[in-house]
């Protein structure tokens, strides 16, 4: 069986930051610690740099099947592993939507052919598949999405008694996104009365408002807390959200929350430089709203950090504000945007890897991954803070080609990315063949 030795690494794992040297044999760490270098073990020199569990993101968008003049799976976790991600959580808006068991297999067919990430998907909630959401497993699916606000995709869950069902029934996590509908419609019908069609991209925050993100989100808690639901709220964007949730470790916890990077970098000034590339629903809101979602983080308030990770072509983007498609690329970015706001003071590297690797692991139930730990899965990034990353056009690898960073310089570089004792990237270049696996989830 190969081997791998990392060594002299600063790793960053569980709350600690240890020198230390890190055995791989096959896919498994097999020792955390220094030891003997084993015979025809390839050696990797670390020092000076970090070692990190891979990142486990829980919310992408990768378009396939369907729409893959946007993305596909291939394309998208290229990106994803070359920004030090190793697992991620692909969402069901696709065309055909991931609504029942046959779409998921065909998913994971796909992905199983080409995919670069260890990977696992959702089950899409409709109005009309309570059936399905009753019948499926945590070898289906690594959870339920569920639209309770109309985003991308037309899967929006507004039917009370099927909502009651799903939070009473679901056998997995329940994922929502929370914005309620009606009072963006009449927002919006306020705007084009103002406007016409031309409304500035300015009033995205307050058409899709603090308000209708707050009235969505305590209706799931509501229904979560009722029902005992496993609920995880996904991309929390307002200070007023914060309220309904519990501060606390993960393991306590049965409702949970999520942010992500974009909602933790932008605030509502950044319209003015990128406009309807950095709309996305929920929307990047105020600066207020972005400083209490940095502190909610720090407080244990918000319990996983993901990306969203959300591609459309330019040209969709370059449209007006009611045609352009809310999303933006973000999976190559992600880990980078991180360490710079560590690099600012923000935010430990030991926080970053609870909220961005230890607790979705912990949440989902992911077999055997999201920590440095002996025995587990040997999935891990080495990140360089000494030397930097310039985005352009040469470097991003999503298949829409644009990054709302394009002309910045990152503070720091992916050095290395392991996934299942592989090296599949180095210096933010792929190596290799794909080492990806279907994830396991132990929840139900
Ligand atoms: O901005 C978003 N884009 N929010 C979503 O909920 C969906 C996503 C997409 O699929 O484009």
């Amino acid at each position: 069986m190969s081997a791998l030795l990392l060594v002299n690494a600063t790793l960053v794992n569980e709350g600690r930051v240890v020198e230390t040297d890190v055995l791989i044999r096959g896919d498994r760490i097999e020792r955390v610690g220094a030891g003997a270098v084993p015979a025809g073990a390839e050696v990797v020199d670390l020092a000076g740099k970090h070692l990190l569990p891979g990142i486990i993101d829980d919310q992408v968008h990768c378009r396939e099947p369907g729409l893959t003049h946007k993305a596909t799976l291939a394309t998208e976790s290229l990106a994803a592993i070359c920004g030090g991600v190793t697992s991620f959580l692909e969402m069901p808006n696709t065309t055909p939507p991931t609504t029942d068991r046959a779409a998921l297999a065909e998913k994971r067919r796909i992905a199983a052919a080409t995919c670069h990430v260890n990977y696992g998907f959702y089950l899409g909630a409709t109005n009309t598949n309570l059936e399905e959401i009753r019948r499926v497993g945590s070898a289906d699916a690594c959870g339920i999405k569920v639209f309770m606000g109309a985003s991308t995709g037309n899967m929006l869950v507004d039917d009370p008694a099927t909502l009651e069902g799903i939070f009473r029934e679901a056998r997995l996590p329940v994922a929502t996104h929370c914005e309620d509908s009606p009072m963006i419609w009449e927002a919006e019908r306020r705007a084009r009365e103002r406007w016409g069609e031309a409304v500035p991209i300015s009033e995205h925050p307050h058409i899709r408002s603090a308000e209708a993100c707050y009235k969505s989100s305590a209706l799931a808690v509501g229904l979560a807390r009722r029902h005992g639901t496993r609920l995880h709220v996904l991309h929390l964007s307002t200070e007023r959200e914060l309220e309904l949730f519990d501060k606390g470790p993960i393991a306590s916890k049965r409702v949970t929350a999520e942010v992500c990077v974009h909602h933790l970098w932008f605030e509502e000034s950044s319209y003015a430089d990128l406009g309807t590339r950095i709309k996305c629903n929920p929307a990047i809101k105020s600066a207020g709203d972005r400083a209490a979602l940095r502190r909610a983080v720090l407080t244990d308030t918000i319990d996983v950090i993901a990306t969203d990770h959300a591609p459309h072509t330019l040209a969709e983007k370059a449209r007006g504000y009611f045609e352009a498609p809310s999303g933006l690329p973000l999976v190559q970015h992600s880990l980078l945007m991180l360490l710079e706001q560590h690099r600012e003071g923000l935010f430990s590297l030991e926080k970053i890897v609870e909220k961005a690797a230890h607790n979705p692991a912990t949440l989902f139930g992911i077999v055997e991954r999201g920590f440095v730990r002996e025995g587990y899965f040997a999935d891990l990034v080495a990140v360089d803070l000494q030397a930097s990353t310039r985005v352009d056009a040469a470097q991003i690898l999503y298949k829409c080609g644009w990054s709302p960073f394009e002309g910045t310089e990152f503070h720091s570089r992916i050095a290395l990315t392991v996934l299942n004792g592989k090296v599949v990237c180095r210096d933010g270049e792929p190596v290799g063949s794909r080492a990806a696996r279907a994830l396991e989830f132990k929840t139900d």
